[in-house]
């Protein structure tokens, strides 16, 4: 499966052109000049679908992706956009740059797109942990944005839709350890890897040999340990070490004790995560629920008569992470740990959505800022 554009109309007028460069920090000086960069992959595309229906206030789109992708269109708000191959002077007049293309494109254009004075909101891992980039989940640390340099990270996808309903339980509770079993989807490896999923499967059921090319295993009914290299020093993969720093970043706790175990699952596009955490305090299931029905981003889907719970299905295209099978831990005597289950969209509010939210709350004339 490849993600087309959306439009292949023969009319390649963009949606508007800019006139002049809007400067950094574009709050108070109107409309940006938006790019995406990596526009035509899995997030890109929902990236154009969350500015779209955000009605996110811009002056003009301009959409990057590689050579191979130049002279395709992509619709937005019913108008045909040319797509552009990625040069280092894509951003002259750029207020706003999207990024998600890997890290090695945003280790390269981004700070080629921040020196021409855009902000960037990069979903590559390229400069997370970077001392003076700030890590933001509106939800969480919001505050983290001020005094950004024109680099801003998005996080993790696992790591975004994991803390967002454990932060507003660290508010009222203080969390001392978080345990997280995770089963990824497809989506989170770009759309050659949803493509892979779809073919594997089909080639499965009709009984053919498929060779995989992007996963280092078979997908069709299997699973396996994320793809991400293991650090030989302490045996977690890479998403495992991006999901404990960045939780810790993004929580402003540094000592924060996670752990975590990444899976790769036959799921196309939503996360889900089996999660157990230590508050300081004794808490109870039904103050885990009271917290997280009022807490932004959050569905609580817990209906134990039903049997319903978060499932990826049901996450997928929703902006809110589902959270539900809210427990107490057994095994612990001291009753300070709660067990729960929960998905969260990994293409919206695990990258694109959160993306646009950090771009909106840049954006929003100060005092207003809100997640
Ligand atoms: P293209 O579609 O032209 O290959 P995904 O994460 O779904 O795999 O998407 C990756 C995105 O990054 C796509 O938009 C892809 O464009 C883009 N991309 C990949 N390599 C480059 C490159 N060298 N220059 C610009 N964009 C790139």
């Amino acid at each position: 499966m490849r993600l087309e554009p959306l439009n292949r109309s023969a009319n390649l007028g963009p949606v508007a052109s800019p006139a002049v460069a809007v400067p950094r920090g574009y709050a108070g000086h109107g409309a940006p000049l938006v790019a995406i960069v990596g526009a035509t992959g899995a997030v890109g595309v929902e990236l154009l679908r969350c500015l779209e229906r955000r009605r996110f206030p811009l002056s003009g789109l301009r959409l990057l992706a590689s050579a191979r992708s130049a002279g395709k269109t992509m619709e937005f708000r019913g108008a045909p956009v040319p797509v552009e191959e990625l040069t280092e002077d894509s951003f002259r007049g750029v207020g706003l740059a999207l990024f998600s293309a890997g890290s090695g494109i945003s280790k390269h254009y981004a700070p080629i797109a921040a020196r021409e004075g855009a902000i960037v909101v990069d979903n590559s891992s390229a400069f997370r942990m970077d001392a003076d980039v700030p890590l933001v989940v509106p939800e969480i640390n919001a505050d983290a944005l001020a005094g950004h340099r024109g680099i801003i990270a998005n996080p993790n996808c696992a790591a975004i839709v994991v803390g967002v309903p454990l932060w507003p339980i660290h508010q009222v509770n203080p969390i001392a350890r978080i345990i997280v079993a995770t089963y990824q989807a497809a989506s989170g490896a770009g759309a050659a890897a949803m493509a892979e999923l779809v073919d594997s499967t089909r080639a499965h059921l009709e009984g053919r040999a498929f060779a995989p090319k992007v996963l280092p295993h078979p997908y069709a009914f299997n699973l396996f340990s994320h793809n991400t290299p293991i650090d030989p020093r302490t045996g977690y993969n890479g998403e495992e070490s991006k999901v404990i720093a960045e939780t810790r970043k993004i929580f402003g706790v540094p000592d924060l004790r996670v752990s975590a175990t990444c899976v790769r699952v036959p799921v196309l596009r939503a996360h889900s995560a089996a999660v157990t955490i230590e508050c300081g305090r004794a808490i109870a299931p039904d103050e885990v629920r009271a917290i997280l029905a009022k807490a932004p981003g959050v569905k609580l889907v817990d209906d134990a008569a039903r049997n319903h719970f978060p499932m990826p299905l049901d996450a997928s295209g929703q902006d809110d992470v589902l959270v539900g099978r809210i427990r107490q831990d057994v095994s612990d005597p001291s009753g300070r740990s709660i067990a729960l289950f929960l998905a969260g969209d990994q293409l919206l509010k695990g990258a694109a959505l959160n993306a646009v939210q950090i771009a909106e709350l840049v954006g929003a004339p100060a005092g207003r800022a809100r997640a």
